[in-house]
């Protein structure tokens, strides 16, 4: 064996790469479809970029096509058709989506054929202007317009080109069940609400994704049962404000209760509950929280079972009060302060918590600035994906505010922030090095397949030897030392 008595001075070059501190690259990431063989007619290939939604979307995607006579690929030499699922949160995320189609173009020219579409949010902001400007394309989807996919590939097959970005106020895809793509076998994903009716001035999601509506909660939960007996460890709900997931059967007009005249309302704690007492053995996370949004009842739901994780995604944006009145986040400094502090007083000190900040939104002073640093350095998060400010085109601080804060000095600003987080990150982690943390392992280590990792409640990376460890075990680990990004640890038998 090769580490008997593990030399984990040596284990240096097994550290995971540091995360992705600077946001702006983040929706630079993307994910293929996997290689499917059913013997269907025609291959699919998709490539997702942005948020775990769209990830999460491609698979509903994929499950419709399957039905359909399509298997996927993840080499996109042997599609039929080629999808970018695409995101329009900052405007380097669309012009990587752009960069991407000029190569696509290349693919086009050698198999005239290849049928190219648009999903995603980039698709529903430019709706059927992507048909005139560029040409590659043949199909437009908008994240509410999937169950009409295969009508609008035969409408291409027919020589005409296809466009729907009708968005819904009902569409969940509850009935349909992802093809899970990128999965590891233990971890996964289920929506639980789509759109978002926040309005904060400098998002697009609401155009893009439109009105918030919430899943049937019997759909998830059957989800959840499913993915648990097929071996699944974790499930993370998803949404874009989780804490505003309500569902009532008379609203919904789907359950049988209410035909009986018994009207169901279930709250984000209520679904909380149902998901955990699937089976104690089921890890539950879920994202994001709004800071105004996550209620006392979610907290001590939270408290109440272990087998819900202690994290928290909770992005305050800003630190400044005024930056985040202009913002129209709903909330001042200090009620984001007083929600950590109610949150560490319920979950204790080692609750994960983490953010998502903006610098150099319309207006905002050196002093502002400074405000976030000065709360960062209250709360001191384990993890945060940092931004600069992107103006968005439709948004309301499109047409409210000027985009005044130069390049430069946003940029200056993100560094500052960022070199803070990072060292934020790292003292965070030391905290917890010498004590054992239960850990989900999730397959090997992206490194070395002497090694395993896999997830503590507080979303810390662990990495550890594998010895004889096995994906989809619960271990005990002790950790004994520490990157910002990572612990590194060993199984205690
Ligand atoms: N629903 C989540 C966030 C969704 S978008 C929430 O409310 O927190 C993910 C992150 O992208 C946001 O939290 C924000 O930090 C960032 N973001 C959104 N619009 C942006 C813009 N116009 N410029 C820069 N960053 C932006
Ligand atoms: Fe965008 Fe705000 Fe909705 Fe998040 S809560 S998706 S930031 S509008
Ligand atoms: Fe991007 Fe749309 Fe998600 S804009 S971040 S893919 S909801």
């Amino acid at each position: 064996m090769l580490f008997l008595l593990p030399d984990f001075y040596k284990m240096e070059h097994l550290i995971e790469d540091l995360p992705v501190l600077d946001g702006s690259e983040a929706c630079e990431t993307f994910t293929v479809s996997k290689d499917q063989d059913t013997g269907k007619k025609r291959k699919l290939y998709i490539e997702s970029y942005g948020c775990q939604m769209n990830f999460s979307d491609s698979e509903i995607v994929a499950s419709i096509l399957h039905k359909e006579g399509f298997d996927t690929t993840s080499e996109i030499q042997l599609a039929d058709v080629v999808f970018l699922n695409t995101c329009s949160i900052r405007e380097k995320a669309e012009q990587t989506v752009r960069n991407r189609l000029t190569q696509i173009n290349t693919l086009k020219k050698q198999k005239p054929d290849l049928l190219v579409g648009i999903l995603g949010c980039m698709a529903e902001r430019l709706k059927s202007k992507w048909l005139e400007e560029e040409r590659i394309v043949d199909l437009v989807a908008g994240p509410d317009a999937y169950r009409d996919l295969p009508k609008l590939i035969e409408q291409v097959d027919e020589g005409e080109k296809a466009v729907n970005t009708f968005l819904s106020r009902e569409e969940t895809y509850a009935d349909i069940s992802p093809v899970r793509l990128n999965s590891n076998g233990v971890t996964a994903f289920i929506s639980i609400m789509r759109g978002c009716d926040n309005m904060c001035t400098f998002c697009v999601v609401p155009f893009t994704r439109g009105r918030e509506r919430s899943r049937d909660p019997h759909s998830i939960v059957a989800e959840a049962k499913d993915l648990f007996e097929r071996g699944y460890r974790e499930v993370t709900l998803l949404g874009q404000n989780v804490d505003s997931y309500k569902w009532s059967s008379e609203e919904n007009n789907k359950s049988l209760l209410e035909k009986k005249g018994i009207n169901e309302v279930v709250n984000f704690a209520g679904l909380l509950e149902m998901v955990a007492q699937v089976n104690p053995l089921l890890r539950v996370r879920f994202s994001t929280s709004h800071p105004k949004d996550i209620t006392d009842d979610v907290l001590y739901t939270m408290a109440r079972y272990e087998n819900i994780c202690k994290y928290i995604h909770l992005p305050v944006q800003s630190g400044n009060s005024r930056i985040l009145e202009l913002m129209n986040r709903g909330y001042t400094q200090e009620w984001y302060l007083n929600k950590v502090k109610r949150i560490r007083e319920i979950l204790g000190e080692d609750c994960g918590l983490s953010s998502d900040m903006i610098t150099g939104f319309c207006s905002e002073t050196e002093e502002e600035h400074q405000d976030t640093l000065s709360l960062m350095n209250q709360v001191q998060f384990d993890f945060a994906y940092m931004f600069f400010y992107s103006e968005r085109p439709g948004t309301l601080a499109a047409k409210k505010y000027p985009d005044d804060v130069p390049e430069e000095v946003k940029k200056r600003r993100l560094q500052e922030i960022i070199q803070l987080q990072t060292r934020h990150s790292l003292q965070r982690n030391r905290l917890d090095v010498g004590k054992v943390h239960q850990v989900l392992i999730e397959g090997y280590s992206k490194k070395s397949t002497d090694f395993l990792q896999g997830r503590n409640s507080a979303n810390k990376v662990i990495v550890f030897p594998k010895e004889d460890f096995t994906k989809g075990q619960y271990i005990d680990v002790l950790v004994h030392d520490c990157t910002g990004a990572t612990l590194l640890g060993k199984g205690v038998h």
